[in-house]
């Protein structure tokens, strides 16, 4: 393989990065052989991510699939983190440069990018084994951030009412709910109506955010959810990034053992909800993401914007 289809190749892989509300913030621009990954600041959230934290979140994602695919296809790929510090958007420069044996690991990661898929429909009560568990929290660990597993009764009640009380606050938002209805079922981004769930059924320990808003359909959701919330040591846009490429990490990894996975960000997007999860969880650094896992039938793929349209060659600035 040339480096230019490894690049391709790598930018396929790149753009199924989960992101929120599929916005797929990135830009990408290739000079042989560096591509650096740009965040597009016409697809930062202005209600649900004032700060652009999780679009650096979702940039990251697709850092881990760029990287990981260019490693799977026998080439080294170092990055360099937000390289210019007068340019805040340029998230990253990956080096793409001589080959070099993928590991097994690499392989078996790369394979379930594509298989990898939001799931927001309920899981099965068959419990999560342990040594499935300590897999998901050493590849957070792999690119240095903490998977906290709630694994007892009070911290997961803490998180579902700190879940209840900030899905309340965006339900009541027109402003936040008319920017929800904007990114569902856009075509080549936004979610599609058939990646909603239904509705948890009253009595549900776990909120989970509606798409579209006004899904009525209800129904029983697992009665005891694996919750995990991803920590990162600070709050900087290094931080997000990091945080974003140990999601994917983590999300790949759950892929490959036959897991599915689906986010509960609410209680991090509102802020005093946010500050009370640091809290009430005592968590040793800031809460980026939350995760629901378990087995359950294998969800579709979404749509994403093709690869030409977000990239550009050559020494181009990204307008
Ligand atoms: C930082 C981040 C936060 C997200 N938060 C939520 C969420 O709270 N609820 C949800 O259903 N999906 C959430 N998602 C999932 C995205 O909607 C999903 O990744 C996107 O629609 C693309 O679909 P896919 O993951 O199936 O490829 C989030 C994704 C990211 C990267």
């Amino acid at each position: 393989m040339t480096t230019t289809e490894v690049i391709e190749q790598a930018l396929r892989a790149a753009v199924r990065a989960p992101s929120v509300h599929n916005t797929q913030p990135w830009r990408f621009v290739v000079t042989q052989p560096l591509v650096e990954l740009h965040l597009d600041r016409d697809r930062v959230l202005p209600v649900v991510d004032p700060t652009g934290r999780e679009a650096r979140i979702s940039c990251g994602a697709a850092l881990f699939n760029l990287r990981l695919a260019c490693q799977a296809a026998g080439f080294a790929a170092v990055v360099d983190p937000l390289p210019d510090p007068a340019r805040p958007d340029l998230l990253a420069v990956l080096r793409v440069s001589a080959s070099r044996p993928a590991t097994p690991e690499q392989t078996t990661l790369a394979h379930a990018i594509t298989r990898r898929a939001t799931n927001r429909r309920p899981f099965n009560d068959r419990p999560v084994p342990p040594a499935h568990l300590r897999a998901l929290v050493r590849a957070a660990e792999v690119e240095r951030c903490h998977l906290v597993v709630l694994d007892t009764p009070k911290g997961l009640g803490t998180f579902a009412t700190l879940l209840r009380r900030a899905d309340h606050v965006q339900e009541q938002d027109p402003i936040f709910q008319r920017e929800l209805r904007d990114w569902t079922d856009g075509g080549a981004d936004g979610v599609p109506r058939a990646a909603g769930g239904p509705r948890p059924e009253v009595g549900s320990l776990l909120a989970l955010r509606q798409y579209p808003p006004e899904s009525t359909v209800e129904r029983p959701y697992e009665r005891d959810p694996l919750v995990a919330v991803l920590v990162t040591h600070g709050d900087t846009p290094r931080d997000h990034l990091r945080a974003g490429l140990a999601m994917q990490r983590v999300l790949l990894t759950a892929t490959v053992v036959g897991l599915s996975a689906s986010f509960l960000s609410q209680p991090v997007e509102v802020p005093h909800t946010r500050t009370a999860l640091r809290t009430l969880l005592d968590l040793s650094g800031q809460p980026q993401t939350a995760l629901r896992v378990g087995y359950g039938h294998p969800a579709a793929l979404t749509p994403r914007r093709p690869v030409d349209a977000v990239t550009t060659l050559g020494t181009e600035v990204p307008s």
